[in-house]
C-alpha cells in the first residue's frame, strides 16, 4: 500500500449502484490496507464525502440515481483535492475522455481487472500525496519565513546589544551608562503609567540609544577640552547614525524614534530635528532626562560628577526648558526610590 500515515490511512469511496461490484472492489482494496467506504448513488456519495475526508472516489458512470458524469463536477467543486477515477463500459472511449476533461484523474473499464485497479489507485495516491505535501508546505511556508526572520532579527539585536555593552565597557567614563539610562528610563516610564510594551521598548532603546557613537571618532568622543563647532556637529550625528544602523533590524518605530530623538529638548533647541514640546515622543523625552541625569552623576574626562542632589536640582531647573515637565514630575516622584543615586556621586 502507498503509505499516508499509520494513524490516518488513505480513504477510498466506491460509488456504484451494484452491490456485488462494490463488495468486490472494497474487499480487494481493504486487503491492500486502504479504508473503503461505499455509496450506491451520487446523492449518497456526496453525503459520505461531507461526513469524512476522502482521498479517492471510484465513480461508476451508469447509475439509476444519476450519472457519474454529472456528479464529477460537483465533487471537483466541493472537494478539489479529492481524486476521481471513473468506471466506464468497455469501448466507451469518448465518455472516458470527456471525464478526464472534467477533472477525472483516470478511468477503469468494466468489468474490473482488480490488479489494474490496485496499480491505478496506488499511482493516484502518489499524486495525492505530492499535492498534500505541496499544500502543507505552502500553508506553513509563511509561518516558517516569519520564524526565520524573527530569529535573524533576534540574532542581530543580540549583536547590537553586545556591541553597545562593549562600547560602554571600553570607556571608563561611560562604563555602564546605557544600562543605567535604561534602568532610570524604565522607572520613569513605569511611574508615568506607560503600557508594558512601551516600557519594554524604552528599556531596549536605553541599552542602544548611543549605538550611533560607533560612527564618531574616539578622539572626539573622549576629548577633554572644549569641542570645536565641527567636532560637536560630528557628535550630534550619533543619534541619526544610530537610527540608521538600527532601522533594518528594529521593527518598533518607538525604539527608532527614541534613538533618533533622545537629544531633542522641550524648548526646541535640541537635535537632530529641533522638535519641541509634545512633538517629542514621550519615550524620547524620558530618555533625554535619564541620559542627562546619568551624564551629570558620572565623572567625565573634562569634569567630575555633580552628585545626585545637584543633578536633581539641574533637572528641576530644566523643567519646561530642556525637559518635559511631566517627565520631570515623574522623575522627582521616583528619584529617591529607584534612581541609583550612589552611582559615581
Ligand atoms: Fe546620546
Amino acid at each position: 500500500m502507498m503509505e499516508k500515515s499509520s494513524d490516518n490511512p488513505w480513504t477510498i469511496l466506491i460509488v456504484d449502484d451494484e452491490n456485488v461490484i462494490r463488495r468486490l472492489l472494497c474487499h480487494k482494496l481493504k486487503s491492500e490496507g486502504y479504508v473503503c467506504i461505499e455509496a450506491d448513488s451520487p446523492q449518497q456519495a456526496m453525503e459520505k464525502m461531507h461526513e469524512q475526508p476522502v482521498d479517492i472516489v471510484i465513480l461508476d458512470i451508469m447509475m439509476p440515481g444519476g450519472s457519474g458524469i454529472e456528479l464529477l463536477p460537483d465533487i471537483k467543486k466541493h472537494f478539489p483535492g479529492t481524486i476521481v477515477i471513473m468506471a466506464t463500459a468497455v469501448g466507451d472511449a469518448d465518455t472516458a475522455i470527456k471525464c478526464v476533461r472534467l477533472g477525472a484523474y483516470d478511468y477503469f473499464t468494466k468489468p474490473y481487472n482488480l490488479d489494474e485497479v490496485v496499480i491505478s489507485v496506488a499511482r493516484a495516491l502518489n499524486t495525492r500525496r505530492l499535492e498534500l505535501e505541496i499544500y502543507d508546505y505552502q500553508q506553513h511556508l509563511e509561518e516558517k519565513v516569519q520564524i526565520q526572520a524573527a530569529k535573524i532579527r533576534d540574532a542581530f539585536m543580540n549583536a547590537v546589544m553586545a556591541l553597545a555593552l562593549a562600547m560602554d565597557a571600553k570607556d571608563e567614563y561611560t562604563s555602564g551608562h546605557s544600562g543605567r539610562v535604561a534602568e532610570i528610563s524604565v522607572a520613569i516610564a513605569g511611574e508615568m503609567g506607560l503600557s508594558q510594551s512601551a516600557v519594554e521598548n524604552i528599556r531596549i532603546a536605553g541599552m542602544i540609544h548611543d549605538i550611533g557613537k560607533i560612527g564618531v571618532k574616539e578622539e572626539i568622543l573622549n576629548k577633554p577640552g572644549r569641542l570645536t563647532h565641527h567636532e560637536f556637529q560630528q557628535i550630534k550625528a550619533h543619534s541619526v547614525i544610530g537610527e540608521r544602523i538600527l532601522k533594518p533590524i528594529v521593527d518598533e518605530q518607538e525604539i527608532l524614534d527614541i534613538v533618533r530623538m533622545h537629544h531633542e529638548r522641550f524648548d526646541g533647541n535640541g537635535y537632530p530635528d529641533g522638535l519641541s514640546g509634545k512633538q517629542i515622543p514621550v519615550g524620547a523625552a524620558i530618555m533625554a532626562l535619564a541620559d542627562a541625569y546619568d551624564a551629570m552623576t558620572s565623572d567625565r574626562p573634562y569634569r567630575k560628577s555633580l552628585g545626585h542632589a545637584a543633578a536633581v536640582d539641574e533637572i528641576k531647573k530644566g523643567s519646561g526648558i530642556q525637559f518635559d515637565p511631566e517627565v520631570v514630575e515623574a522623575f522627582l516622584r521616583i528619584e529617591t526610590k529607584t534612581v541609583p543615586n550612589t552611582v559615581s556621586s
